[in-house]
């Protein structure tokens, strides 16, 4: 694969996983699929950034626990390159509630919810373009 048919995807190791000493576990199962780290930085989601990141979902019934919740402590995010790799991490990830999620996908291994569900993907190239900006505005 050449570099120009690698695909950038936004990753956040969420709050719970922070808490739960969980980013090694996750990081690594990236990485063992192949996938590589482009960027990575520790830091605490501001309520403005939460709103621009989730703005699709501002209106929703659920966006206030969720910004709570994304906003209550340390996250990681991370820009993981690799061949398809929007559609390769979502598929690592699992399903958005970590109890019906598949076994063997971290949210199938690890969560037993749809709030503290361990990781945010982005769900398309456009998304991830969008999410990697607000994230990284210096590129
Ligand atoms: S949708 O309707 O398919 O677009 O939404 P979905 O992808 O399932 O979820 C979008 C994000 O909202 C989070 N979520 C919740 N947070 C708190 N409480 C409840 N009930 C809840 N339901 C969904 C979900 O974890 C998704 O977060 P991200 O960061 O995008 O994975």
């Amino acid at each position: 694969m050449s570099s120009e048919d690698s695909e950038r995807t936004l990753v956040l190791i969420k709050p719970d996983a922070v808490r739960r000493g969980l980013v090694g576990e996750i990081l690594g199962r990236l990485e063992r699929k192949g996938l590589t780290l482009a960027a990575v930085t520790l830091r605490t989601m501001s309520a403005d950034l939460a709103d621009a990141h989730y703005a699709e979902h501002v209106q929703r019934p659920f966006y206030p626990p969720l910004k709570q919740f994304m906003t209550s402590g340390p996250l990681v995010a991370a820009v993981v390159a690799g061949d398809q790799a929007v559609a390769v991490v979502r598929t690592l990830v699992g399903a958005t509630d970590g109890r019906a999620a598949a076994a063997g996908t971290i949210r199938g291994d690890l969560s037993l919810s749809n709030r503290e569900n361990l990781v945010h993907a982005s769900d398309s190239a456009a998304s991830a373009q969008r999410e990697i900006a607000l994230w990284f505005p210096a590129g």
